[in-house]
């Protein structure tokens, strides 16, 4: 059996934050929030608004545009950093209950904003395996809960959002996820953390900054280890699968930042029309983001059955991955 991409769907909430609006919280402008990242906006979740209502929303899109039923679903994993809940239950336990399904296997992947990668990677050994058939994966991120709106080397490039997807087993080998990277090194751990809240520390729940719940990241360093590692990444994928980059219908990265796409599109001399971005509409989702990403072109009609996709990501950990399979919905 191979595993087949099925479907795809995502949701975003209503509020956006604007690169304005954040001028008015902190020091930075409008001109350099573009300049430096391609970021103009970004959505915000409400208050009431969970990290599993989003993700559930995205999922509902995804199962019913697959042709799958939902009874027919074995797993659910779920890449996030911003669970509804510190260590238990899983958001994807949570997911699952709201998506009316139980006794499901259903876990969580931290690998920051290389997680839809991640889980990707984990559905594609399931299905492969025979263990599993029909395997939903969704990013889901309510970042605006972990991020300090007093740091405007961190505050500006995040927003809240989900994607999911189904992945599904096929006898038909032209159909089938080609292939999937992964990697971390935990040894740039420190570029990019939430230092405190886990057992490595005490911290005080009421005083979320002072205990470091918050994410902290070295921008720039992390910055520079993205373009080098997703490059190196991305080359070996393709050239390891003997495909041409100008044979990539969609390049699809995560969206970090313009200048870390463009550096990577560049190295691999994608055209443009080639590459997905979303980063000026929603920043960076982390685990949502590639999802998110998928979705804008299904919805915009550009996401053909058969049309080979290149997915890259990179983040905390820091971990790394890329992915090459093309769209096969059901026919
Ligand atoms: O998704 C997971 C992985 N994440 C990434 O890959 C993100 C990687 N990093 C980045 O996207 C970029 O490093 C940032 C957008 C975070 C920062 O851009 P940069 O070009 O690396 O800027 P920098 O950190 O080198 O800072 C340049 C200057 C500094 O001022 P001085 O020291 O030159 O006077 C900063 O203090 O820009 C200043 N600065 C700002 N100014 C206005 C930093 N943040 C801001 C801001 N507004 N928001």
């Amino acid at each position: 059996m191979y595993a087949a991409f099925r479907s795809i769907g995502a949701y975003v909430p209503e509020k956006i934050l604007t690169n304005e609006d954040l001028s008015h919280m902190v020091d930075t402008t409008d001109a350099w929030i573009t300049k430096r990242t391609g970021i103009k906006e970004r959505r915000i979740a409400a208050a009431d608004e969970t990290t599993s209502d989003m993700g559930v929303k995205a999922c509902e899109k995804a199962i019913e545009r697959s042709g799958i039923s939902k009874k027919e679903i074995d797993m659910i994993i779920c890449a996030t950093i911003s669970p509804d809940y510190f260590c238990m239950p899983s958001t994807a336990t949570v997911i699952a209950t709201k998506l009316g399904l139980s006794a499901i296997t259903a876990f969580d992947v931290s690998a920051a904003c290389t997680g839809f990668v991640y889980i990707l990677s984990i559905a594609k050994a399931f299905i492969e395996s025979g263990m599993k058939k029909n395997v939903l994966i969704v990013g889901a991120e309510k970042l605006s809960a972990i991020t300090d709106y007093t740091d405007r080397g961190t505050c500006i490039l995040f927003g809240d959002g989900a994607g999911a997807a189904l992945i599904s087993a096929t006898p038909h080998q032209n159909e089938a996820i080609i292939d999937v990277h992964t990697g971390a090194d935990g040894a740039y751990a420190d570029l990019l953390m939430t230092p405190n809240g886990g057992s490595g520390s005490a911290h005080d729940a009421l005083d979320r900054e002072a205990a470091g719940c918050y994410m902290k990241m070295k921008g720039n360093e992390t910055f520079k280890v993205a373009v080098r590692t997703l490059t190196s990444d991305v080359v070996s994928i393709l050239n390891e699968n003997m495909i041409e980059a100008s044979a990539i219908d969609h390049f699809i990265p995560h969206q970090a930042n313009y200048r870390i796409i463009k550096a990577v599109g560049d190295a691999l001399n994608m055209q443009d029309e080639q590459v997905v971005l979303t980063v000026a509409k929603y920043g960076n989702t982390s685990g949502a983001s590639i999802p998110m990403a998928m979705n804008e072109i299904y919805e915009a009609g550009t996401l053909r059955s058969g049309e080979l996709m290149l997915l890259d990501a990179f983040g905390g950990g820091l971990t790394w991955g890329s992915a090459l399979l093309p769209f096969a919905p059901q026919s």
